[in-house]
């Protein structure tokens, strides 16, 4: 069977570093691997399980688009769309959300940790989002769905989904089982203010991410102030396993520059901090800024980006309907 790469971004905003390594990093090298295979979506859908300003969204929409297309993406080799354009993906998530049990959306550690304390008051989208990401995936007949470590659990979820509705509807090999392809290393990129908790989007902190549209002064800045200890660069992992907040800036100084965490730590060691963090810093200057210099000349030129949209919903919608279509047949409909 050849590989099917399916994946998703949610368009709301401050895109950052976490996002690059943990993915769309990925979806480039992918990209080169299979040219023709690949299906990055915007998922504008997703978003909205939590409020958002509609001329925001609008804009958000368009600079996640900006951000594909700056990392590396290329329209005429993966198709890049958004997903509220095809409206199968809500189609095909009702369908499966038949199928879905309440017992598996319970465990959802992602929805917990997002509803708060009084998820009574979280939106019932936010709840059933995971059904949506396995229609997005199941859709298209994904082998293969490049993510961060935090999606792991939600594609466990669309596995069960594809499972549970092949044995159901005794249809063998129909829905695909994805596998998720998640980097061994790196895969998980901490706050440059907490090492122990995730880059976010919905940090509060600014400084807790470099955001793919920083300029120069803002990576250097915000590497100046990450989040450091006091003792001395550390020798080896081991060492480094209990230090969180520099593991983390070895992490993402080893990823940046496609190299083994080991020789990140040879390559410091004896040095000090500031000229550790001095060459992190000209590092990410060097792989974030032209990325985030693109998507500001892209973000100009609107028609552009709303062209590749809808070129590519009008490829995704022909595969997606009639996936739906087939599912609704074996339903009985
Ligand atoms: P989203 O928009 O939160 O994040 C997009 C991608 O970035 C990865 N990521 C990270 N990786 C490493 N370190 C981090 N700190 C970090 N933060 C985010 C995420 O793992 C993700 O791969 N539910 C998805 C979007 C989605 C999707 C899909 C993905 C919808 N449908 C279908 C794959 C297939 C989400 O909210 O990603």
């Amino acid at each position: 069977m050849s590989k099917k790469i399916f994946s998703g971004v949610q368009p709301t905003g401050n895109l950052h570093l976490g996002n690059y390594l943990g993915a769309i990093k990925n979806f480039v090298n992918l990209q080169k691997e299979d040219k023709n295979s690949c299906i990055y979506c915007v998922v504008d859908l997703h978003a909205i399980t939590v409020k958002q300003d509609p001329i925001i969204l609008k804009r958000n929409i368009r600079e996640t688009t900006a951000t594909f297309l700056a990392s590396g993406l290329d329209p005429k080799k993966s198709i890049i769309f958004n997903q509220s354009t095809v409206p199968s993906h809500s189609e095909g998530s009702w369908l499966l959300g038949c199928v879905a049990r309440m017992g598996w959306l319970n465990r959802m550690t992602q929805f917990k940790e997002k509803a708060g304390k009084d998820k009574e008051k979280a939106s019932v989208g936010l709840y059933i989002y995971p059904i949506l990401m396995a229609s997005d995936i199941l859709l298209y007949n994904s082998t293969h769905v490049p993510v961060g470590e935090d999606q792991k659990q939600h594609l466990e979820l669309t596995r069960d989904i594809a499972q549970k509705f092949n044995l159901d509807f005794n249809c063998p090999n129909f829905l695909t089982i994805p596998e998720p392809l998640i980097q061994k290393k790196f895969s998980r990129i901490m706050s440059l203010k907490d090492g122990k908790k995730k880059m976010s989007k919905s940090d509060p902190s600014d400084q807790s991410r470099i955001n793919l549209t920083d300029d120069k002064d803002q990576i250097v800045n915000k590497i100046k102030k990450a989040k450091t200890d006091s003792g001395e660069l550390p020798r080896n992992e081991d060492d480094l396993k209990k230090r969180p907040e520099i593991n983390n800036l070895y992490g993402i100084f080893s990823s940046v520059q496609d190299q083994e965490l080991g020789e990140t730590l040879s390559e410091f060691k004896g040095k000090n901090f500031s000229e550790f963090k001095n060459t992190l810093a000209e590092a990410l200057v060097e792989k974030i800024f032209p990325i985030s210099r693109e998507i500001n000349k892209l973000l100009k030129d609107e028609k552009y980006i709303d062209q590749v949209l809808i070129e590519g919903s009008i490829k995704a919608e022909k595969i997606a309907k009639k996936k739906v279509n087939d599912i609704k047949n074996i339903i009985g409909f």
